[in-house]
Parts: C-alpha cells; structure tokens; sequence
C-alpha cells in the first residue's frame, strides 16, 4: 500500500523576491512543519518543465537534494505541463517495485520573470517542434481549436464555458495559496481580451510561480489518504495531431486503465482535481473521464454555478480554483493536486473543505493531451 503522508503548496502567483529554489524549500517546509524528517526519504524526485531552458539550472534533483543535506537518488521529470503528475507516478513506481519506503516529491516552476512570448514559446516546445515551435502555435491558440470545435457541435455552449470559469474563480476566493482569490462574473468574464478566438482571458490559466511537495510512504498515521491506484497514457501531442477533436485518448485511455485496475467507476468518486488549462478542457476531461456526460455538461455547470455545487450524485471539481484561478505554475501543477486532495481527505481544505469526501481523483495531462497521469485515493470519514 502506498499512502499520503503530507502535502504542501506555496503561495501560488507572482513572486518576485523568490527563486525556483526558495520556491522550492518552502513547498518542503510546509511537508517538514507536518512531520517530515527529510533524513528519512530515500529518493527525490523533481518536477519541472523549464529550468534548463529559462533559469539556466538542469540536474535540478541533485541541486536540492544537496541544499537539504540528502545525498540520496534524486532527479528531475519532465513532461511538459505533466511534469508533476509524472513525477508522483515515478514515486509510485519506486515505491511499488523498487522497495523504496518514503520518498519526496516535489513539484516547481519559476515563470513571471519571463515575458508573456517567451512563456508561450517556451510552452510551444511541448507540441511538435516542426510544426508548433516552427509556426509559433501557442497553448490557446491549439485549445481553442477544440473549444471551436465543440461549440460548433453544440456539446458547449459560451455560457458553461462562463460557468466552469466562474466556478473555478469561486473556489479560488476561498482559497488563500490562489494567484487569483477573487470571484468574477459574467460582465467581467466577457470583458476579458480575446486570447485565441473563442477563448478570452478568463478562459485562460496564467503565468505563475509556485511549487508543491508531497511526501509518499509505505507506513501510513491514521488520517493518510491511501493509494487506489495509478495510470499514465500517452496521446497526440498537438491538436493537429488529433483529428477529431472530441476529447483527449490518453485521458479516454488512462481513465479506463484506471478504472480497470481499481474496480472503482467514476460515479463513486467524490472529488476530482483535473487538468483545466483552459475552460473548454476542463469540459473535455469531465467527458473523457467518464464523470459528465456530453449531453449533459450545459445542464451540469448551469446547476453547479447556481448551487455553488454539483448536482446530487456528481463529484466535486477543482476546490482549488484549478489551474484557472489557483494558478498553473507547470511542474508544480500535477503535485498540488495531490496537495489538495490531501487537504481535502484529511478535513484540513478550510473554507472550501467538502463534506464526506472519501474518494478523489487527479488528472494532470501535459501538452495538448500528449501525456495523462491519473491517481485515485481513498480516505476521510463518512461524516
Ligand atoms: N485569468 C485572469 N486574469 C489574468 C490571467 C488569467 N489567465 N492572466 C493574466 N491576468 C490578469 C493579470 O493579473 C493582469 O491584471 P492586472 O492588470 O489587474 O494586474 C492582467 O490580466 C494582464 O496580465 P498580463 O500578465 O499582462 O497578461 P498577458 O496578456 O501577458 O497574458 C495570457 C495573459 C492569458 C495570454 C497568459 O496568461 C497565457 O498565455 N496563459 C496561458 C498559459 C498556458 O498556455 N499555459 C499552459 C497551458 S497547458
């Protein structure tokens, strides 16, 4: 068995006065502060998309592992914005076959010292180099060829597009650690400049620095979360890749592995952290996860954002704010949706904190569906 033992994320947003390294020790003081004695982890592994390229800092794992005095296996993962995810998977993996008993991961990215274009072109290389980075095909403007796409269909309308953003922007003003701690509402929401047509500001994740960490172990206390299980798929890289543009493989792919191997159907899941990059890809996971069905998604996010929760019988979606409004600090992303997760099944979410939530989903998915990492967990109490 694999259990969560503690989890922690920064502050998520601009911090000027802060480098990928101190994010990077404050994300762990907040797993020390819950218990960790760092001499106990055995490996370490790091998630990040952009320090070779922008901080000018690759062997990111030894350089941390050595600032905290560990001389242990550490190393970084990349996987674009799935770096985190990925990175917890490798855990597992050390975990599961390899004998290992605690280890650390943690999840880190540095991007508001940079301009708007060289996040975008920087981002770009997670598509195909011959044709995104070549063409300058940025991340919405490949989202909103599905978000077109799908309106044409009529499977979304503007207005669940609004409410996933509202939603989002909703949770993320109960959410202090949240870049953007603030509600909008639909004035505001169309007011937003167009990004890539139909998408605008407020469909869009920001910029963000931030880091998480999250501490895995085979000896749980008695609140850890435990380990239903695990998948990671591969998919199409680029949209163009893609053709029809109905949703995203790997996460079709990974979802039923994941369901497969745990015996859980999305119908018992309580809570999920997904992968909402943009408004319409957090329709298209809710989808391809098996959570909302397609005829109803309109119908769904029209109750949610009424209700300020789903209806009967659906889970919970990004009580963080999501990447939307918590914030999309790239390799930080996959990690502290176990963070939340975490705070979630151990009643410690505050003002946002669900009630009865025992079962939780992440779903971290990097470059336009090229990598999809899932995790399941079990825990809370039934009241
Ligand atoms: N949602 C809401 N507000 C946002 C925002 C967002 N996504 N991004 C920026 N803002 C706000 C800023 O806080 C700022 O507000 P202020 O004027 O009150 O201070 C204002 O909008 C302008 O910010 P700025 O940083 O100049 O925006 P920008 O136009 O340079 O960048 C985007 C906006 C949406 C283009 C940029 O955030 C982006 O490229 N996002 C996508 C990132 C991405 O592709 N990630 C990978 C996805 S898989």
């Amino acid at each position: 068995m694999i259990y969560l033992r503690a989890a922690s994320y920064t502050k998520f947003g601009e911090h000027y006065s802060k480098g990928l390294l101190d994010l990077a020790d404050e994300a762990v003081a907040g797993v020390v502060k819950q218990g960790l004695n760092l001499k106990r982890i055995q490996a370490l592994v790091v998630g990040n998309m952009f320090s070779q390229l922008l901080d000018k800092q690759s062997q990111l794992g030894a350089v941390l592992a050595q600032r905290w005095g560990l001389d242990i296996p550490a190393f970084r993962v990349e996987a674009a914005c799935a770096s985190g995810g990925v990175a917890v998977w490798t855990a597992i993996q050390l975990l599961k076959s390899r004998g290992y008993k605690d280890v650390l991961v943690v999840g880190v990215e540095k991007m508001t010292d940079y301009s708007t274009t060289d996040i975008t072109t920087a981002l770009s290389t997670a598509g195909n180099s011959d044709t995104d980075v070549v063409y300058q095909i940025p991340f919405p403007a490949s989202y909103a060829l599905y978000a077109n796409y799908w309106l044409k269909k009529k499977w979304v309308g503007r207005e669940t597009l609004f409410h996933i953003a509202a939603k989002n922007h909703y949770y993320a003003s109960l959410n202090l650690q949240a870049q953007f701690p603030k509600e909008i509402n639909k004035k505001i929401y169309q007011q937003g400049d167009v990004v890539a047509y139909p998408l605008g500001l407020f469909d869009c994740s920001p910029i963000t620095d931030g880091a998480a960490a999250v501490w895995l172990s085979r000896s749980p206390t008695k609140n850890s979360p435990q380990l239903l299980g695990a998948s990671l798929a591969s998919g199409p890289n680029t949209p163009h890749l893609n053709y029809p543009l109905d949703g995203l493989p790997a996460s079709r792919l990974a979802a039923e592995q994941l369901y497969q191997q745990t015996k859980i159907n999305p119908q018992e899941i309580n809570l999920v952290e997904l992968h909402d990059c943009f408004t319409i890809a957090e329709a298209m996971a809710v989808v391809d996860l098996g959570l909302v069905a397609k005829k109803e998604l309109g119908k769904f996010y029209t109750y949610y954002w009424q209700h300020r929760q789903p209806p009967p019988g659906y889970p919970y979606i990004n009580t963080s704010g999501g990447l939307k409004a918590c914030g999309h600090p790239i390799g930080a992303t996959g990690v502290k949706q176990l963070a939340e997760v975490y705070y979630q099944l151990t009643g410690q979410a505050g003002r946002r904190q669900v009630k009865r939530v025992r079962t939780a989903l992440t779903h971290n998915v990097g470059g336009s569906g090229g990598t999809v990492f899932l995790s399941l967990w079990r825990g809370g109490k039934d009241e």
